[in-house]
């Protein structure tokens, strides 16, 4: 034990989630205390702008705009990164790093893509990084993979790990609200990124999943392996044909292991309406977690905004604290895992899924068989078949839903369908999962 008075914090950022972390530290400084037995002192905040007014009370807090003086302060024991991005959020961790300073960052596309070198850094200088937050705002999801799933050889992890397309998702199927308006509310809320194409386009799901996959297989993840999908092109038409099945469409971060390879993977996903998951919407985010121990878990809560974040960024900072109590900083492994096994991720072309086809098809005889004999020779089998309106001279949709199939085998039928005269445009495609309840 030591004869520490205080653990003593400083943010750098003092944004959306900075203000929530800064918060909870001051208002719930009582029961942080009394869990650690000693305070958590938020010593200084570093931001670009200390004028504008955060709707914090900091009383003796320190605002600054001296980030790298914060850092190499001696009176500091964790540095908290909340600036986002790459520049010079990678500088500001590995100085920290340097001083001997324990880090807790949010920042998931750094960790996605520069992940390895920092927590190499990290090892080396025993010292811990903390990224609860980092994956699904408040849920405790990356604690329950490091310690309460960890006797367990993870089958697979579903998630719902964007919010914000969630919270676009939602209101576009149950209001039948329109895309961009529900955007803007989402990015009014603080739930969007600083580019919301990284939203959208299923780049922050992706690198969440990254961090999902390195800490459930113990595997270092690339992330440019990652296949990523997003929702710009999901239409009312879509929603609608999956709520006629009995589905709903849900942007899924997919991570399996099978036959030594892992599947990592995001894309829209149709889910049946009843599966634990698919009941979870707006900005909430989900996960279902499979263990051959546990068999199948689900977590739920807000993966975004300044609290729920807040809630994981000050958990990190705790339980840092208490290791800094105890003497034994960098106790856990910062990658979850002490022998670490290299995994190749499949080639999307080599995953094999049930999809929904949608075709822009001629309203004419023999078009069916067009389609279905392309299919078919293809080794794709079709399970059912629905068509909406009627007309010869406009193209009408027409839904295919396969049995499984080879991705491959799905992508050459398509580019030979979609140059079909009987085809108006290219087809839509919506992967299924029925995955676990
Ligand atoms: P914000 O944009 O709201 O806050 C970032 C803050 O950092 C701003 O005040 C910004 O100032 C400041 N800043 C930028 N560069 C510097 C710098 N060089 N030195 C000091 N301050 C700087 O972002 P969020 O709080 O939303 O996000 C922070 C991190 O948390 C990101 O990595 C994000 O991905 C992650 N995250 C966010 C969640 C959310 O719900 N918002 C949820 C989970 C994770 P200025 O505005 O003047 O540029
Ligand atoms: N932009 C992210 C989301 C923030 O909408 O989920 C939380 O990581």
């Amino acid at each position: 034990m030591t004869s520490k008075k205080s653990i003593n914090v400083g943010i750098i950022g003092f944004g959306t989630v900075g203000s929530g972390t800064a918060c909870i530290l001051i208002e719930n400084a009582d029961i942080i205390k009394r869990r650690l037995g000693i305070p958590v002192k938020l010593k200084k905040i570093a931001d670009l702008d200390i004028k504008r007014d955060r709707g914090v009370k900091l009383g003796d807090v320190q605002l600054t705009n001296d980030a790298k003086g914060l850092i190499t302060d001696p009176d500091i024991d964790i540095v908290v990164e909340l600036i986002g991005g790459y520049k010079p959020a990678k500088e500001f961790i590995l100085d920290a790093i340097k001083h001997k300073k324990h880090v807790v960052t949010a920042n998931k596309a750094l960790l996605a893509v520069h992940g390895e070198e920092i927590y190499a850094a990290a090892q080396k200088a025993g010292v811990t990084v903390g990224f609860e937050a980092s994956v699904a705002g408040g849920i405790p999801i990356l604690r329950s993979l490091r310690d309460g799933l960890a006797a367990n050889q993870i089958e697979s992890i579903y998630g719902i790990v964007n919010g914000t397309c969630n919270y676009i998702l939602t209101l576009m199927t149950n209001e039948g609200r329109k895309f961009d308006e529900v955007l803007k509310e989402a990015q009014a809320k603080g739930y969007a990124e600083a580019d919301p194409t990284f939203d959208i386009e299923g780049i922050d799901s992706a690198h969440k999943l990254a961090i999902l996959t390195m800490l459930a297989f113990g595997t270092p993840v690339k992330f440019e392996d990652i296949y990523t999908e997003g929702i710009s092109k999901i239409t009312p038409l879509d929603i609608d044909f999956a709520r006629d099945l009995g589905y709903k469409i849900k942007l899924l971060a997919i991570t399996k292991k099978a036959r030594g390879e892992v599947e990592a993977r995001v894309h829209p996903t149709m889910l049946p309406g009843d599966f634990s998951i698919a009941t979870v919407d707006g900005v909430f985010n989900a996960l279902n977690v499979v263990g051959n121990a546990v068999g199948s878990t689900m977590f739920s809560g807000r993966g975004a905004g300044d609290m729920p974040t807040g809630s994981a960024v000050v958990s990190d900072i705790m339980d840092i604290g208490r290791d800094i109590l105890s003497g034994c900083a960098g106790r856990m492994p910062v990658a979850a895992f002490r022998e670490r096994e290299p995994l190749k991720i499949r080639k999307m072309e080599d995953i094999t899924s049930c999809y929904y086809l949608r075709f822009a098809a001629m309203d004419k005889p023999g078009v069916l068989s067009r389609i279905s004999g392309v299919l078919g020779k293809n080794n794709i089998s079709i399970e059912s078949v629905i068509q909406k309106g009627r007309g010869a001279a406009e193209a009408v949709p027409l839904v295919m839903m396969t049995h499984e199939a080879v991705e491959r085998n799905v992508r050459s039928a398509l580019a030979e369908i979609n140059t079909m005269d009987c085809v108006a445009g290219p087809t839509m495609v919506i992967r299924v999962e029925e995955g676990q309840k």
